[in-house]
């Protein structure tokens, strides 16, 4: 169990594995902030993205996730903001590098593009793999 409020948001082509994921977050014992969309109505990503990086400045969440139909424009548009460390991962290897290296405090996933078991991996391993700080301090805060 964990106190820890996790963001989620996504656009339709994320829609189905977002609802999915938030089981996901349930059953490992978090709480849940769902930034939407709210079903599979066509929506922009970019809207999402800002969503959450609005949740994650005001404090609502410390970290979240991010899908959209391939994961790479939400990621991109997330990484438009600087205090977002956006990762899109495939595997649970990537989402393992994405905290130790990169501190990333928002996992994005392809919902078209990453099967379900893959993406409940991966958000598991990130939620639970710590930063590794050090020499990887220096490169984030050359980032922000
Ligand atoms: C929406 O059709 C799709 O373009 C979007 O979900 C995403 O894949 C963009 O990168």
């Amino acid at each position: 169990m964990s106190d820890e409020v996790i963001a989620i948001a996504s656009d339709h082509g994320g829609y189905d594995l977002k609802e999915i994921l938030k089981t996901e977050l349930e059953h490992l014992g978090y709480a849940i902030l769902d930034l939407g969309c709210y079903n599979k109505d066509s929506v922009d990503y970019p809207d999402y993205a800002d969503k959450m990086a609005a949740a994650l400045l005001n404090k609502s969440a410390e970290r979240g996730v991010l899908i959209c139909g391939s994961g790479i424009g939400i990621s991109i548009a997330a990484n438009r903001h600087r205090h977002v460390r956006a990762a899109l991962v495939h595997d649970g290897l990537t989402s393992q590098l994405s905290r130790h290296h990169n501190n990333a405090n928002v996992i994005v996933l392809g919902g078209r593009t990453t099967g379900v078991d893959v993406a409940k991996d991966c958000l598991k391993i990130f939620l639970e793999t710590d930063f590794d700080g050090g020499r990887h301090q220096r490169r984030i805060e050359l980032m922000s």
